[in-house]
């Protein structure tokens, strides 16, 4: 049941939460500067402890907590992401704050790669000479993030873990409507992934927090994103770095970057722009795929089956998505990039004369084994 009146207590419990998880009690050293503890600094998010279990301080703590408790109050709709957890402890008090108040209904998202950042990717030059991904301190296992929330006695299935980089976990269907969206991965890359995957699922009256806005890489991801979906509403600060607004408005184009028959549609037109993108294309389609596809799946064997600039020849592969194909849609007959009405079942005879039994065999395993990437529970 909702607890919407708290007692002194659980006031007194969060703020002990708060000040476990930003290291203010134990005045752990920081890994940056001087590598002392510096109360300020703590209370602003502004050092990275060597122990603590969030970076972001006091302040966004205390944001935090003000974003859930407002959508609980004006009942908006969705579960609470964080992509870009560390060592989980921005995510460790979302689910504290659910069990506080009592809420049931809904889930908190922990998204991360749990191997820290990516390099820079040339398709963002925004990130170029950024150099996070060198960087030990930011990785931190999945396993560590688990027990962490373990430590706390808040490990249960209102927790969702979403390991792997943003590009190839957040379009998941299995992210459904968020009240709350934290983005805190950094770079443009991160950032603009996160919004274009994310940004449409946050219910109107929701919050949107952004981490790292006086880092120029990513207060660009963000001024890009919100200048081409038209998205005004208002950026209040939070601290020296951090910002958040409340969205005004549910409707966005962006809606069309996450339906699977437009991310095909976009892997074709890839294939037939003037310098074709094979490795953006088979990255489109695979999205796709992941969200059932079938058309997808179709184009990414077919575009494996004769290679093409960077992406060498690869029968294994092609056949294993044909399998895929016919496992899901048997007697399929598809229209592909290259060709109308194509019996499945006659392209993989054609396959398979070509390639030898051992190549058959690997091909018939990995399509066995291939599953859509989905949320997944790890305790
Ligand atoms: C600054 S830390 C997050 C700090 C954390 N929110 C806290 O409370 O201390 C950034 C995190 O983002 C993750 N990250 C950044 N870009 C990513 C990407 N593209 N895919 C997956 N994880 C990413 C890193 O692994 C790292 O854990």
């Amino acid at each position: 049941m909702l607890n919407t009146n708290l007692s002194h207590g659980d006031y007194l419990y969060l703020d002990l939460l708060k000040r476990c998880v930003s290291g203010l009690i134990y005045e752990d050293p920081s890994v940056l500067g001087d590598g002392k503890f510096d109360l300020l600094h703590r209370v602003h998010g502004i050092d990275r402890p060597l122990y603590a279990h969030s970076m972001i301080g006091i302040k966004r703590l205390d944001n935090i907590q003000w974003a859930v408790e407002h959508c609980m109050k004006a009942n908006i709709p969705g579960d609470f992401i964080e992509t870009g957890v560390w060592r989980g402890g921005a995510v460790i008090l979302m689910r504290a704050l659910l069990k506080v108040y009592g809420v049931t209904d809904r889930s908190v998202i922990v998204a991360d790669s749990f191997d820290g950042l990516p390099p820079p990717d040339p398709q963002y030059p925004a990130d170029i000479g950024v150099h996070f991904h060198l960087s030990d301190t930011l990785k931190v296992s999945m396993e560590e993030v688990i027990d962490n929330f373990r430590k706390y006695d808040l490990l249960d299935d209102q927790v969702r873990f979403l390991p792997g980089w943003f590009k190839d976990t957040l379009f998941s269907d299995t992210i459904g409507q968020l009240a709350i969206l934290r983005l805190d991965g950094d770079m443009y890359s991160s950032t603009m992934e996160t919004c274009c995957a994310l940004y449409h699922k946050v219910s109107a009256g929701g919050v949107v927090i952004v981490d790292d806005y006086h880092i120029d890489c990513c207060k660009k991801a963000i001024t890009d994103f919100r200048n081409t979906n038209n998205v005004n509403d208002e950026i209040m600060p939070i601290d020296y770095s951090s910002v958040y607004w409340i969205k005004q408005s549910d409707q966005l184009s962006q809606d069309y970057m996450t339906s699977k028959d437009a991310l095909c549609s976009l892997g074709v037109k890839k294939i037939y722009q003037s310098v074709p993108d094979y490795v953006e294309a088979i990255r489109l389609f695979d999205m796709a795929a992941n969200r059932g596809s079938i058309e997808a799946m179709l184009n990414i064997g077919v575009l494996y089956s004769h290679g093409g600039p960077k992406v060498p020849q690869d029968l294994v592969k092609a056949l294993m998505w044909l399998n895929i194909v016919t496992l899901q849609a048997k007697g399929a007959r598809i229209t592909t990039v290259h060709q109308d009405n194509v019996d499945v079942a006659e392209l993989v005879d054609r396959f398979r004369a070509a390639m030898s039994p051992e190549q058959i065999a690997q091909a018939n395993v990995l399509a066995r084994d291939w599953k859509p990437y989905a949320m997944t529970k790890w305790w």
